[in-house]
């Protein structure tokens, strides 16, 4: 039987294992929605101590209960590895490692390529492997397919390579990994099909023409967000000096019932991927000769904005001198602002 044929069998007759790379922010709720549809998930993450952790009913996250990591492991469908050679397991791994920047500023695909090569190191022919973490254009075909073929086994022929990233928004009470939107792309049918059909289990798919697209449209989402809060922020500080309020201005604006997103100023961008992603496609635009003059201009302006507010509340302590106790408020706000967002 084909591989896609007995994948999809075994997602029709309930039977399919998936196995999951990273049990973080992103893995942990994807396990779980998993879990939920009476799927049975290998977890799999280097860290031993996050492991144990799991296995022991500790969801080790203040915005996901105990309880409902305990359910899964007494479930029995849940169980967290350290040993790569479990992950054979399953017949779809999705992997959710982090995906930061270095030193230089430049992508760090480090975890993913370890993952890659981890994976070679224990192939089974048949499975489907999705990246799900935040990258560039081009990274599944030209960064992991690469190290995953070291195997012996080729993409798309002995196993199936599409992308789908993730849209968590921990903590975000309106949404959770089931009720938002999954967008995948795939380099050929069976990889497509094999995609949908495990996606489809938790979650409404989108489907696009390939990985890259797909890589490419996660970076959109967040560079969208990016450069609207900085223009935002570089208004702030404009109506500042003119003595309108911003807030009220937005408030205003937001009332026009097309053309307009409301976004706000301040000292974050909202997550902690936003002010990294912007430069995955920087680093990629460079190696085609281009560059990418929004995402600077705004990382100027986003950067900047903790300063500019420690500033106007320091300030605004000088102007309370005679009072010392708001004085010392201000100060200290100020200083848990920079210590956050520095
Ligand atoms: N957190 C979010 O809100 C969010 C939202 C959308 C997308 N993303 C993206 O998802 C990806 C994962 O982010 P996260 O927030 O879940 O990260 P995280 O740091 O919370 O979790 C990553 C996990 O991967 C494990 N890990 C690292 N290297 C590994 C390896 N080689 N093999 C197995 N496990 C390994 C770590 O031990 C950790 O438990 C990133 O690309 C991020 O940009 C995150």
């Amino acid at each position: 039987m084909a591989i896609k044929d007995t994948f999809l069998q075994r997602i029709s007759d309930g039977s399919i294992t998936v196995g999951i790379v990273g049990l973080g922010y992103v893995g942990l709720p994807l396990a779980e929605a998993y879990v939920r549809t009476g799927t049975k998930v290998i977890g799999y993450d280097i860290s031993e101590e996050r492991v144990a952790q799991l296995n022991s009913g500790l969801s080790g996250m203040r915005h996901i209960a105990d309880d409902r990591v305990s359910g899964m492991v007494e479930s029995g469908l849940f169980r967290a590895t350290a040993n790569p050679a479990d992950l054979q397991d399953a017949d779809a791994i999705l992997i959710a490692v982090p995906t930061p920047l270095d030193v230089h500023h430049q992508p760090d695909l480090s975890y993913v390529e370890a993952t890659c090569e981890t994976l070679a190191s224990v192939p089974r022919p048949g499975q489907l492997v999705v990246l799900e973490s935040t990258t560039y254009p081009g990274t599944t075909q030209e960064v992991m397919r690469p190290i995953l073929e070291r195997s012996g086994l080729k993409a798309g022929e002995d196993f199936m390579l599409p992308y789908s990233p993730e849209r968590e928004d921990p903590g975000n009470p309106h949404f959770e990994t089931s009720t938002i939107p999954k967008v995948i792309g795939a380099d050929g049918p069976a990889a497509r099909d094999m995609a949908k059909a495990v996606y489809d289990l938790i979650v409404t798919t989108v489907m696009v023409s390939d990985s890259k697209t797909t890589e490419a449209t996660k970076l959109v989402e967040n560079i969208y967000r990016w450069i609207n809060i900085a223009a935002v922020n570089e208004m702030k500080v404009i109506f500042e000096a003119m003595d309108i309020d911003i807030w009220e201005v937005i408030d205003a604006a937001k009332t026009k019932p097309f053309g307009f997103q409301a976004f706000y100023p301040g000292p974050g961008v909202g997550g902690h991927c936003i002010r990294i992603d912007p430069y995955y496609l920087s680093y990629k635009a460079r190696k085609h000769g281009l560059s990418t003059q929004f995402i600077e201009l705004a990382g100027n302006m986003n950067t900047n904005m903790p300063r500019r507010i420690v500033q106007r509340l320091l300030e605004e302590m000088s102007l309370k001198l005679r009072k010392p106790l708001a004085g010392a408020k201000i100060l200290l706000v100020g200083l848990a602002l920079q210590g956050r967002y520095r």
